[in-house]
Formats: C-alpha cells, structure tokens, sequence
C-alpha cells in the first residue's frame, strides 16, 4: 500500500492565523491608499477560483508555463542535485510539480508549502499515493514569512521550486528580498526554479485578467465574502466591482475592488468608510523581460544557470543557481 502523506506541519496556529488576517486587512482598509495583501486570495473557495482562472481561454500563463516545463523537464531536472528535496513556494492544485516529479527520478523528498491547509493535504495525499517512493511532507505556511523546513529535506540538497509567476505578486525590490530569503532557506549550493510571467502586448494581459466569463471578477470579489465569513464583516459584494489594469510604467496588472458608491462597512469592530470609485488594491502581477528578471536574480545573490520560453515568448522559467 502507498504511503499516505506523513502530516501536515501547521507554521502557527489557526488563532493566530485569524489575528494575522484581521490585522493586515484592518491595516490595510486604513491606509491612505487602501489595500489587502494578495495572498490572503486563497482560502478554500479562492483556491477553487483560482484553479478555474488557470483553465480560462484567456488565461495563458499556466497554459504556457505547463508546456514549457513538458518541453523541457530533462534539461530542468538536470540541475537537481541526485537526492535531492524539492520545496515548492505556494503549491496549489500541483499539476504542474507532477511534470517536473516525473522527469526527477532521483529525487527524495518532496516539500509542498502552501498557506491554504486544506487545499495542501488533499494535494499531498494524492501525490504520495502516485509517487510510493518519494516521501512528501506538506508544510502549511506563509512562505513569504521564515518557517522551518522538515528534518528530512533538512539534511539533503535543496531545490526551490517557484511557479506560475507568483514572484510576480511582489515589487521588484520585494521580489529581491524574497529571492535572498529562499537563498538562506535553501541554503548553499541550491538550485532555484522559478517562472516569471513575461511583459507583452496590453490586450493579451488586460484579457487574461478580465475574462469574459467574469471568473477573476468574482476571484477578485471573494476577498470580500472572506472577509465577511471569517471576521463577521458586511461588505455588499453587489457594491464594489472588479478592475485590472495594466501599468506599463511600473510594468505590472493592478488588480483593484472599485465602489461603486460612498459606503461604509464594519469590520470587527472598525468602521471602513468608501468614497464612490475609491479603490482597495487587491493584487500585483509584475510582469518582466528576461533581462530584468536575471538582473533582478543577480542582484539577490543568484546566478542565472538557463532559462526557457515558449516561441512566442509569453512566460519563461529560470534555473538560478547560489554557488559561485
Ligand atoms: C497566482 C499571482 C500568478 O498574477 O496571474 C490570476 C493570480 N490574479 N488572475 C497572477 C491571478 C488574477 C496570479 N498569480
């Protein structure tokens, strides 16, 4: 019989989770410029979201990025370490660390981190049954936060592994910092895959987050009913509306939760006042030349080692290597 998955470590404990969530949120809705952080998108329901934004027509970079490591799993997995643990930043659905599981036949351990734990479990359970001989050990964390790795991928090579553009939620200079805080995670000699979403034509990005079937609209809204569900709060989802954007300045698609008239709403306690057309900043998805991306890389510590697109050049994946 296949192993089932081991356990599930939980960084810290729901209660503290839950403060964390009020917290940033409240924060957040009382800034000047108001905003959420983008990782709180995936509790169960955002996560189904999600899953159904990556099959979207108009939604390319998984698509894109899922062909692009078929294409190329060999030459990839050739910078695995044999014996290796392989930690994933944001795990997901983890369709795409099955393409890269099948190329890596030396590898050990497989380490998803995601903050939705639910979501993990399930995805960790069913990959242990697929893969009987690698042990997976599910961490459920904020990997943007330092959490402590299993003793098991501890004591071997360490691979990162950072898909679908998720870098891209950071600023450029927060994309540096968390490049340096999975270097001195991963620790000496790592090797670090990642896939950076790529800048190109404003139709295709503004389609790509603006679908026609209004999937990433109610992606972008569920923050709300989140907020609703897990701190008492009573948003009318029917009053604000989805906005994306593409900046070609900063090179990035806001994301935005638009009013659509002057409002207030109670949030544990805190009474949050919307002016109509005022805007909460939902997400970033920093778009990048391969350039800018291997100087971002540089600038971190990592030393680009290769890195693929598909012909059209929409999305890349990068190895980055730490050793000199
Ligand atoms: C998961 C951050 C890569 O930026 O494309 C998709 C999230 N937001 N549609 C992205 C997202 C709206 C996605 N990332």
């Amino acid at each position: 019989m296949a192993a089932p998955a081991r356990r599930l470590v939980r960084s810290e404990p729901q209660e503290d989770a839950r403060q964390a969530f009020a917290r940033d949120v409240l924060a957040g809705l009382m800034a000047d410029r108001k905003w959420i952080p983008a990782k709180y998108f995936y509790d169960a329901e955002g996560s189904r979201l999600f899953e159904k934004i990556t099959e979207l027509p108009e939604y390319y970079p998984t698509r894109t990025e899922t062909r692009i490591l078929e294409d190329n799993g060999a030459a990839i997995v050739h910078h695995f370490p044999a014996g290796a643990a392989l930690i994933e930043f944001g795990s997901g659905s983890s369709i795409k660390i099955r393409i890269v599981l099948a190329a890596a036949d030396k590898l050990a351990v497989y380490v998803p981190v995601d903050i939705s734990a639910d979501f993990l479990a399930a995805a960790a359970a069913s990959l242990q049954k697929d893969f009987p001989r690698l042990l997976v050990l599910p961490v459920a964390a904020d990997f943007t936060r330092p959490f402590s790795l299993p003793l098991s991928a501890q004591k071997r090579p360490r691979v990162g592994f950072f898909p679908g553009s998720t870098i891209g939620n950071f600023e450029p200079r927060e994309a540096e910092q968390f490049l340096c805080h999975a270097a001195r995670m991963l620790g000496r000699d790592a090797t670090l895959i990642v896939g950076v979403d790529l800048v190109k034509d404003t139709q295709i990005l503004h389609a790509a987050y603006n679908d026609a079937s209004g999937v990433t609209a109610r992606f972008n809204l569920n923050l709300l009913a989140r907020i609703n569900r897990e701190l008492g709060a009573d948003f009318d989802l029917d009053q604000f509306e989805h906005r994306a954007v593409f900046d070609r300045e900063l090179s990035r698609i806001e994301m935005h939760l638009v009013s659509r008239k002057r409002q207030s709403v109670a949030i544990d306690g805190t009474t949050i006042e919307f002016e109509m057309g005022e805007t909460i900043h939902t997400e970033n998805s920093c778009k990048y030349t391969l350039k800018n991306f291997s100087s971002l890389a540089r600038r971190a510590g990592w030393m680009p080692l290769a890195h693929w697109t598909d012909a059209e050049e929409y999305f890349s994946v990068h190895a980055l290597g730490l050793s000199r």
